[in-house]
This record gives C-alpha cells, sequence and structure tokens, in this order.
C-alpha cells in the first residue's frame, strides 16, 4: 500500500501547490459564530472534559460516571454509565421548552404542491404513535428492524420510534436491490422490515415493496413488514400478505401518542449501517447512543453554526446514508432544527428544483455533495441564476474531495448572493461511516478557507498525517490519514465481528494506537489537510463508497463469467467511476452482442444501479503480478486512458497489449 497508488494523489498534489486562493469568514458571521477559535485550545488540553461539556447540551436521563473509559483498546466507550434515550433528545424536550408548533420538518414530495409542514409536537405524536405500534408488533429494545424506504417523514418517524424503544435500526438505502437488502437482513437478523409501496423518482412512482417482499422471502428472519402507503401504486406481483403485512396507517395510525421513553445505556445500540470495505462483504458499523448524539449534535451546531430560532437548514442526502441518520435525523433534530426535507431527485420537474426550494423556503445552510455541485456546474449558473438565494449562510460538501474549480463555482454561483452579498463560506467535512460524525472541517466563523482543503481537525479530534511507520509527515508532505485520539462517535465495532474490526481499522497502526481511515492525505505548508482519496481497493462513486471486491463478486456470480477485476476510473460526473474487466467462461463463448449490458444488468440486480459498471472490458488475460495479485494500478491506467505504466512486475509481459485490443470490444453509455 502507497499513497502513490491512490487514484487522485498525483494530480491533486500538483494542483495542489498551484492553489493559493484564501477566503476569510464574513464579518458578521465570525462576530456571532457558535463557536471560536478558544476551543481548539480548550478541547486540546483536556479532550474528556470538553466533550463532557458537550454532552452538556443534551438532556440526560442520568448523568455517565466516566466520560471516556479506554480500558480495553479499541473497544472504547463514552458515557458509561449514563442513561439517555435518543428521541426524547430529538423531539420531546423541543416541545417541553415550549416549541412545540415550530416547524420540525419541511418535507418536500417530488410532484410539485404535495409538501407537509411538521411541527415538533405533531413529529412527537407520531413518533410515540410509531413506538407503540412497533411494541404492539413485537418489537422490544435489542430486537434489530430494517428500514427500507424513500425520503418521507415516515422514515425519519421509523428511525426515532427505534431509537426510542432500543431497537437498533439498520436503514437500508431505497436504490439498493431486493438482495443487497437480503444480506443485511440476513446479517443484522431483522425481525421486522419497515418500507413504503414506493416513493416519487423523476416524475413517476417507483416501487420498493416488491423488492421488500423478494427479500423477505431470501431470508426466514422477518415476522412483519409495516408498509406506509406513499404512492398508492399497484404492489406488484407479491401482493399483500395478511399474515405478514401491515398498513402503517392502520396500527400506527390507531395507536395512542402517549409513550414514555425508556432511558437505555449511554453505550446502548442504536443502529447498523452498513458500508463497503475492500473485501466483499459489507461491514455492518455499529453506533451507539450517547457518544453518537454529543458529537452529531456538536459538529452540527458547531460547523454549521446553527441558529435554532432563525437557520433553515437543509442536507440533500438520503436517510439510506450515515450523512443522513447524522445530519438529518441525529444532530439536526437533537438541536432543535427547522429543515427541508426532500423526496426526489434535483432535477425533476425542471433542472430548478432544488434552487427553488431554496428560494421558497429561505433555506440558510445547505449541505450537498461535489457530485452533485459538478453535475450543476456542467448544466450552467442559468439554472441556479433565476433563483434568490440570498438566505444562505453557509454551504458544506461530504462525500469526496471537493475539486477547487467546483468549490468556487459552489462558492460564487450558488452562495454569491449569500451573507448580503459578501458569499457564502463553504465548509468541506470529511468524515466516514465509521467516524459517525463530522472529524474535519472549517469552522466558519475562524477558518480561512482554501478550495479543496478539508483543512484541520474540529476541537475535540486529533487527526494527523503519517508514514507508514506513523510518524507525522512534515508540512508540505503525503501520507495516510489516522485519527490518534478515540473520539465520542466513533463506530463501537463491526456488528457480528469483534476480529475484523480490529483487523480493519486499528492493525496497521496497532503499536500507536491509531485509527487508520483508508484515506491519503497531504499536509500543505500551513498544516491543512487535504484528504486525496482512498488508498485501499474502495471506489468513491458519487460519494458513496463501493468494494471493488464486491462488484468482482457480482460479477463472477453470472454464469458467463470466470473471473473480474474492478478499478476505480476518474470521471467528471460521479468522481470515480466503475470499470471491469472481465474474463468469459469457455463455455460462453464471445458471450454474445448483449453480453455487456447482461452483465451491467446482472450487478444493477446484485447490488443496485449505483454500482453499475459505467464501461465493461471483455478481456483475454488479466494482469497479475508473479504471486498472481491482480495488478489495478495498470487497469486503472487503461480505464483512464493513459499510458500503461511500469510493468516489469508483470507475469505475462504480453497481457497489457491484449487488454488494449480487448478494449475495442467495450462499452460506454
Ligand atoms: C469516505 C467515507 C461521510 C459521509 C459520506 C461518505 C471520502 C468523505 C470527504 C471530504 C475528501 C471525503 C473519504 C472517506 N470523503 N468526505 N470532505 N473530502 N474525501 O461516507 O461512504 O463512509 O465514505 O468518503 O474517502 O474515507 P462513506
Amino acid at each position: 500500500m502507497t499513497v502513490t497508488d491512490s487514484p487522485t494523489s498525483e494530480e491533486t498534489l500538483a494542483n495542489l501547490s498551484t492553489e493559493n486562493r484564501r477566503f476569510e469568514p464574513p464579518a458578521e458571521l465570525a462576530a456571532h459564530a457558535n463557536v471560536t477559535a478558544e476551543a481548539y485550545e480548550r478541547a486540546a488540553a483536556d479532550r474528556p472534559a470538553f466533550w463532557a461539556e458537550q454532552a452538556e447540551r443534551l438532556t440526560w436521563a442520568e448523568r455517565w460516571d466516566t466520560v471516556l473509559d479506554d480500558s480495553n483498546p479499541p473497544f472504547y466507550q463514552w458515557f458509561t454509565g449514563g442513561k439517555i434515550n435518543a428521541a426524547y433528545n430529538c423531539v420531546d424536550r423541543h416541545v417541553e421548552a415550549g416549541r412545540g408548533d415550530k416547524v420540525a420538518i419541511h418535507w418536500v414530495g417530488e410532484p410539485l404542491d404535495d409538501t407537509r409542514d411538521i411541527t415538533y409536537a405533531q413529529l412527537k405524536d407520531e413518533v410515540c404513535q410509531a413506538a407503540n405500534a412497533l411494541t404492539d408488533l413485537g418489537i422490544a429494545a435489542g430486537d434489530r428492524v430494517a428500514i427500507y424506504m424513500p425520503m418521507i417523514p415516515e422514515a425519519i418517524v421509523a428511525m426515532l420510534a427505534c431509537a426510542r424503544i432500543g431497537a437498533p435500526h439498520t436503514v437500508v438505502f431505497g436504490g439498493f436491490s431486493a438482495d443487497a437488502l437480503a444480506s443485511r437482513i440476513d446479517d443484522c437478523q431483522a425481525k421486522l422490515v419497515i418500507t413504503s409501496d414506493g416513493g416519487y423518482r423523476r416524475g413517476a412512482p417507483a416501487a420498493l415493496k416488491p423488492a421488500g417482499d423478494e427479500a423477505r422471502t431470501k431470508t426466514d428472519l422477518v415476522e412483519k413488514v409495516l408498509v406506509v402507503r406513499r404512492t398508492g401504486q399497484d404492489l406488484g406481483p407479491s401482493g399483500w400478505d395478511d399474515d405478514v403485512d401491515v398498513w402503517w396507517h392502520d396500527v400506527v395510525g390507531a395507536a395512542s401518542t402517549d409513550h414514555t421513553p425508556e432511558a437505555f445505556d449511554a453505550e446502548h445500540p442504536l443502529y447498523v449501517m452498513y458500508t463497503s470495505g475492500s473485501t466483499g462483504k459489507p461491514k455492518g458499523i455499529l453506533h451507539t447512543t450517547g457518544g453518537y448524539l454529543v458529537q452529531t449534535s456538536y459538529t452540527h451546531h458547531a460547523v454549521f453554526d446553527l441558529k435554532p430560532e432563525t437557520d433553515v437548514y437543509w442536507c440533500t442526502a438520503d436517510i439510506g446514508w450515515v450523512t443522513g441518520h447524522s445530519y438529518i435525523v441525529y444532530g439536526p433534530l437533537a438541536n432543535g432544527v427547522t429543515q427541508v426535507v426532500y423526496e426526489g431527485t434535483p432535477d425533476a420537474p425542471e433542472r430548478g428544483r432544488w434552487w427553488q426550494i431554496i428560494e421558497q423556503y429561505g433555506v440558510t445552510l445547505f449541505y450537498t455533495a461535489p457530485t452533485a455541485i459538478r453535475s450543476f456546474m456542467k448544466q450552467g449558473r442559468d439554472v441556479p441564476d433565476k433563483s434568490d438565494m440570498s438566505s444562505l449562510r453557509i454551504l458544506g460538501s461530504v462525500g469526496e474531495p471537493i475539486n477547487p474549480e467546483a468549490y468556487i463555482w459552489y462558492r460564487d454561483v450558488i452562495g454569491g448572493a449569500g451573507n448580503n452579498g459578501q458569499g457564502t463560506p463553504i465548509v468541506d467535512t470529511w468524515w466516514q461511516t465509521e467516524t459517525g460524525a463530522l472529524m474535519i472541517s472549517p469552522l466558519p466563523g475562524v477558518t480561512a478557507g482554501k478550495p479543496g482543503s478539508a483543512m484541520t481537525a474540529l476541537p475535540g479530534i486529533a487527526a494527523d498525517v503519517v508514514d507508514d511507520q506513523g510518524d507525522s509527515v512534515p508540512n508540505g508532505s503525503g501520507g495516510y490519514l489516522v485519527i490518534t485520539e478515540p473520539w465520542p462517535s466513533m463506530l463501537r465495532t463491526i456488528w457480528g465481528d469483534r476480529d475484523r474490526y480490529v483487523d480493519t481499522y486499528w492493525k496497521t497502526y496497532a503499536d500507536r494506537g491509531y485509527y487508520f481511515a483508508g484515506d491519503g492525505a497531504k499536509k500543505d505548508a500551513d498544516g491543512d489537510i487535504w484528504v486525496l482519496g482512498r488508498v485501499d481497493d474502495v471506489m468513491n462513486v458519487s460519494g458513496h463508497r463501493l468494494s471493488t471486491t464486491e462488484i468482482e463478486s457480482a460479477l463472477v456470480s453470472h454464469p458467463k463469467v470466470a473471473e473480474a477485476a474492478v478499478v476505480g476510473a476518474k470521471d467528471e460526473d460521479t468522481g470515480q467511476a466503475v470499470c471491469a474487466f472481465v474474463i468469459l467462461r469457455e463455455s460462453a463463448g464471445d458471450g454474445g452482442p448483449e453480453i455487456v449490458q447482461e452483465l451491467r444488468g446482472h450487478v444493477r440486480k446484485e447490488i443496485g444501479p449505483i454500482a453499475t459498471p459505467r464501461q465493461i472490458m471483455i478481456v483475454a488475460e488479466l494482469p497479475k503480478t508473479r504471486s498472481g495479485k491482480i495488478m489495478r494500478r495498470l487497469l486503472r491506467d487503461v480505464a483512464e486512458n493513459r499510458e500503461v505504466g511500469d510493468v516489469t512486475t508483470l507475469a505475462d509481459s504480453s497481457v497489457m497489449s491484449l487488454i488494449s485490443q480487448g478494449m475495442s470490444s467495450s462499452s460506454e453509455d
């Protein structure tokens, strides 16, 4: 593993040496910022004391005894002895404080004029009803519940209801296939699935329940399926099963709005979120309650400078990803935010939909991904220029490195009118499913932003860039991004696999006790951090992690495929795109004229549309080292149309020319 293997490193390193633009925080914002520069030093002087102070922002049923229990690393525990209910913190306490009439969610359906405003009082009632309904369906604390839903308010209600009764949820992105859902249900042994008939996507209802049913029949674990009626569409061939299926409006609608939240241990499991690793099987990342809520709410308060009385916040992520968990549900709601939640795609029914929503609701804090920004850049500024976005104060970015061009465009075109025309600061937030909450990011009232840099670790967080030995690299050098001290919202383990947790995250720098994040990074002359991308076999497509091995396994499960190698190649729109090199079985002949489409469809079915290869090249051989390891670096060269690099370690020197010939049968669309 070397950093130069990182797909983006060379080019990014070259660019960053010439990037010298700086953006000071607007004076107004700096003057009233929630968090100022003093927080860094105070936190570094006594990290547990700093996090204890942040924990005071929440309402605890019982105070903790110990802030950080580090007696058994890397199995750290936070706020032990403390008891807390996450849903109470996200809902009830705002109502009790007299803010019941405040809008929690401005929900915007994809069809025009299909909207719902939900106050904190209403949200509390519905969460209580759902909690009672889940209990009636036999769900008790500790049981796992799978949620497979579109971006509708009931998805948030379902998550909070699970949290309220201590039943860890596992939300599976609605764009994932039945197989992907089944493997997650199976891994965490979920006994209930909450889904909907469908959701609106690009102007049409898109079914969800049929995939949920297919997944259910692949495991024999699921006892009940709770179904929200969203679109009213036909339920598909699997139809309705009275023994299993229950309508949300029947059972939740009929349930009492009274529900007393139970206080759970700070370390009680809150949820399992699956993410790709460098081996095929997705990892169930376990997050627990107290520390997670402390760090998600604190970082949301600090990095978005949230003023709950006046701000309108919007995070465009799907609740099927960790960003939706931490920065739509738990962090913002714990902070009593008013937020927009949008069901659909950015271009439905027309391209300017997002910007119209910002204007309509007066959004002040906006959080999205570089891949979306690049797609808008391509459409040109005419589209966003039609909307008045002067309400904006802060713009966030997450999911992958934001290239300086996209940063400037985001700042100037989307945020140009913000802060009284002074422009809108960008917070480039680095974190991961595993870290649970933001780790490296500017503070909008403190940091002079640099386009392309996530800047420095937040107060209370200790990050570094180190070499192979774990020694901190000097400013101006590259290396591996590590977290050197435990943090409250850290993953606690991989569900059901403690060894894999230790091996994956803590083995590389075991002697130092560092968490290795899987990313390469560079410290610039000022010591600011530039994240360069993954150094393992993990791709980042549209801000979502996909494992090369997982897609290879999907390809090899096709009867015509003998061997497959997948690489992530640079892509203008999605950051990286999936490129596959496939060797067919002899029995398959040339695979037939439709082979590429067939294989793309197969991956789509096995994993989901997001994993569909942009390109599949049918080849006769794959480049391997003498020990049989596939040389992905060479395949990446081919996929990115570069001159093929050093081939001296190749076992068979003719293979690369064969692959170049094989490219003539490649397909792209
Ligand atoms: C990986 C984590 C965190 C929620 C969304 C993705 C990349 C994320 C940034 C950023 C550069 C970034 C990293 C990281 N990444 N944010 N601001 N700058 N890279 O969560 O699926 O767990 O992916 O996304 O490579 O390791 P995830």
